[in-house]
């Protein structure tokens, strides 16, 4: 499918009952029932079979059942223990899961604790139908991975969760506002950005000082709050 069509498969699925926000069973870190109702939904209208996963957990689940293929990549190895633990032997045999630690990268002068992707990952995520970002856990982190799978898309969905935090909100409208890239939004609870980098569209414009200089303000300031490495 290409960009457009899979804009109005999203343009039907967002207007759904599913697709308001709501204030459903607290689901913790994890997706709520509804966020994963609808990318079920988007999963089976746009024919997605191979997902690359930010992070893992129940969406992981989630997609497994759907009947796709799931590449995630994560960095708790406790988190992906629980994960595995949930699943079928079946479901096993369709993820390829990977643990990695985060680590500190720049995007645009600013600093992140992210991924660094070798070169079989980077495929796994070209190859990708849809790619879910929904880690690092904390959320205007995910910035550096929205770049990467953007940079290396190739022309499957990718969908942001988070979308209802403003830094979120902010970082995907800029870098989803070039010519060229599909990009809707759904309130539904966390929020959720999608988008399909289209073949000839360009490079997302440089972010602005006043955000940079946020950036590492966040930086420092989650490095206090979560001594562990989110
Ligand atoms: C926001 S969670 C969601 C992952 C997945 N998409 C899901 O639906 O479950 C993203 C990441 O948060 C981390 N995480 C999960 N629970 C956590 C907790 N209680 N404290 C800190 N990080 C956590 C895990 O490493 C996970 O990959």
């Amino acid at each position: 499918m290409t960009g457009e069509q899979i804009g109005q498969v999203l343009d039907t699925l967002v207007v759904t009952d599913d697709a308001v926000p709501v204030s459903g069973a607290d689901s913790g870190f994890a997706l709520p029932d509804a966020m994963l109702r609808l990318l079920n939904r988007v999963v089976e209208a746009a024919g997605v079979r191979n997902v690359f996963e930010f992070g893992s957990g129940r969406s992981t689940k989630a997609l497994l059942a759907a009947g796709c293929t799931v590449t995630a990549l994560e960095h708790s190895q406790s988190w992906l223990v629980q994960t595995l633990a949930s699943l079928t032997a079946e479901e096993r045999s369709r993820l390829h899961a990977i643990c990695q630690p985060l680590e500190l990268v720049f995007y645009q002068g600013a600093p992140f604790r992210s991924w660094v992707l070798d070169g079989d990952t980077l495929q796994r995520l070209s190859a990708a139908e849809m790619v879910l970002i929904d880690a690092p856990a904390f959320p205007p982190f995910r910035e550096h991975a929205l770049s990467v799978s953007l940079r290396h898309s190739g022309g499957g969905l990718i969908v942001v969760d988070d979308g209802g935090i403003p830094t979120v909100r902010r970082f995907c409208a800029r870098l989803a506002g070039v010519a060229g890239t599909m990009h809707r939004e759904s309130p539904i609870d966390h929020g959720l950005y999608f988008m399909v980098r289209g073949a000839g569209a360009g490079s997302p414009p440089r972010r602005r000082l006043v955000e940079t200089a946020k950036a590492w303000r966040r930086y420092f300031m989650a490095g206090s709050m979560c001594p562990t490495g989110l």
